[in-house]
C-alpha cells in the first residue's frame, strides 16, 4: 500500500490532519473540485433518509471527517451522507499521537466477536496496516471551540449536493463538580449550537469508549432517555439520532428504545461504535502510550459480525414494539457486499469509518452494484 494515502493521514498528529488534511483521493477531489456531489446528474434523489432525499443512503460516520473540507471532499467522493466529527460545548484536547493503531486479531477472518477472551487477553497492535483493515482509534473526542466549529458547520451543510447530506455529531461534556443536571444541560446546550448552523438533522453520540475508563453512556439507557427528552425539547422537530455502542443484551437494548423512541424522543440509532479491546505490541507490552490507554476501540474488518448483529436485533425490537425509528448500520463496511448485507438486516442507511478511510472509491463502487441490482 506504498502510494495509497487514507484521507486521514494516521502518521500525522490529529492537529496536523485538521489543518492540513484530509489527503489522498479526497484531496484531489478538492482541488479539481471533481465529483460535484456524487453521480445525481438532475435526477431526483433515489431515496430518503428520516424524510429527507438522498442518492444512496451511505456515507461516513462520526470520526475521520474532522471538518467542513473533509465533509466537502466527502460528498464530491459520492458518500451522500457525511457525519461531522463529534462537537462539544466546550473546546476539548485530543488524546496523545499516535491516535491510530493497525490490529491484528487472531481469528483466519480476522473477526472479534464480543465476549471473546481475546479482547482482554490482548489483540496485536503495530502500524503495519494490511488489508482487509482492522485498526483501533484512541482520539477522546477532541472538539474546537463552539466559535470555531459553528461557522466551519455552516459552510459543511452548505457544500451538500442535491441528495447529500450533512449529519452534525454532538456530545454532552462530563467535567469535575457536574452534578446530573448540569450534564443533561450541556448536553441541551451542545444540540442548541448545532440548530444554529442550520442543521437538518443531528446526531447524540453515547457510545464512547474514551467518557471515562470504559464507562459509555448508553449503559445507562434511564440518564440517555433524561437527556434526549431534554434535547428533543429544544431541538422540536429536528429528527435525533443516537449513536449507540454495541449492546450485548436483548432486554438492555429494549429498554433502551423504550426509554427514547418508544416516547418519541429519539427518530433513530446508528450503531455499533467500536469495541473495546486491550491493545498489545509483538512484547505483550501495552501498545498505546500513557495512562488508561491500556484498552482502545476496535473498528474495521473485525466488527462487522457484532455490528450485523446489533443491527438485526434492533430492527427485531423495532418490528416487534411496532416502531418506525431508523436504523443507521456501522462497523466493518468494507466492500459493497457488506452495504448489502446491513440493508439486509434492518438498516435504513449505512456508514463506514475505516473501510473508506482505505477505499476513497467505496461509496462510487456500492452505488455501481446497487444500480447493476
Ligand atoms: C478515526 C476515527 C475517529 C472516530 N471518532 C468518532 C467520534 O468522534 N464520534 C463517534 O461517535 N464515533 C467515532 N468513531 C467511530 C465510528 O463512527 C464508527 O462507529 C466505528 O469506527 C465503526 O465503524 P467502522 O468499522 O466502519 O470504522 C471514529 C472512528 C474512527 C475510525
Amino acid at each position: 500500500m506504498s502510494d495509497f494515502q487514507p484521507f486521514y493521514d494516521v502518521n500525522l498528529s490529529y492537529e496536523d490532519n485538521y489543518r492540513k488534511g484530509p489527503f489522498g483521493a479526497f484531496a484531489d477531489a478538492l482541488r479539481t473540485n471533481a465529483g460535484n456531489g456524487g453521480d445525481a446528474g438532475t435526477e431526483m434523489p433515489a431515496a430518503s433518509f428520516l424524510g429527507i432525499p438522498v442518492n444512496l443512503p451511505f456515507g461516513i460516520p462520526a470520526g475521520p471527517l474532522l471538518n467542513e473540507r473533509f465533509t466537502t471532499a466527502a460528498f464530491r467522493m459520492g458518500f451522500d451522507l457525511a457525519v461531522y466529527k463529534t462537537v462539544r460545548s466546550r473546546a476539548w484536547g485530543c488524546n496523545p499521537f499516535p491516535n491510530v493503531l493497525a490490529v491484528h486479531p487472531k481469528s483466519a477472518d480476522g473477526s472479534l466477536t464480543p465476549g471473546s477472551p481475546e479482547l482482554d487477553e490482548g489483540v496485536l497492535a503495530d502500524t503495519n496496516y494490511e488489508l482487509p483493515i482492522s485498526i483501533s482509534n484512541s482520539f477522546g473526542v477532541p472538539s474546537r471551540d463552539p466559535d470555531e466549529w459553528q461557522p466551519d458547520m455552516c459552510r459543511a451543510i452548505e457544500a451538500a449536493g442535491e441528495g447529500q447530506l450533512l449529519v452534525p455529531s454532538f456530545q454532552g461534556s462530563r467535567v469535575a463538580g457536574m452534578d446530573e443536571a448540569a450534564y443533561i444541560a450541556d448536553h441541551v446546550t451542545t444540540a442548541r449550537l448545532v440548530t444554529e448552523t442550520g442543521a437538518q438533522l443531528m446526531e447524540m453520540n453515547t457510545s464512547c469508549p474514551n467518557e471515562g475508563h470504559n464507562r459509555l453512556l448508553c449503559h445507562d439507557p434511564a440518564l440517555v432517555g433524561r437527556i434526549t427528552e431534554a434535547v428533543k425539547n429544544e431541538i422540536g422537530d429536528l429528527p435525533l439520532v443516537v449513536k449507540l455502542a454495541y449492546i450485548p443484551d436483548d432486554a438492555a437494548l429494549e429498554t433502551m428504545v423504550r426509554a427514547t423512541a418508544a416516547r418519541g424522543t429519539v427518530q433513530g440509532f446508528s450503531t455499533i461504535n467500536t469495541i473495546s479491546a486491550r491493545l498489545v505490541d509483538a512484547d505483550g507490552n501495552q501498545a498505546l502510550p500513557g495512562a488508561g490507554r491500556d484498552r482502545s476501540g476496535v473498528c474495521g474488518n473485525a466488527i462487522r459480525g457484532a455490528g450485523l448483529d446489533m443491527v438485526a436485533r434492533l430492527a427485531a425490537i423495532r418490528e416487534r414494539l411496532g416502531l418506525d425509528f431508523a436504523i443507521v448500520g456501522v462497523g466493518g463496511v468494507i466492500e459493497p457486499e457488506h452495504y448489502a448485507a446491513y440493508r439486509a438486516a434492518g438498516a435504513d442507511a449505512v456508514m463506514s469509518a475505516t473501510g473508506a478511510m482505505w477505499d476513497a472509491t467505496l461509496a462510487r463502487r456500492i452505488a455501481r452494484q446497487a444500480a447493476e441490482r
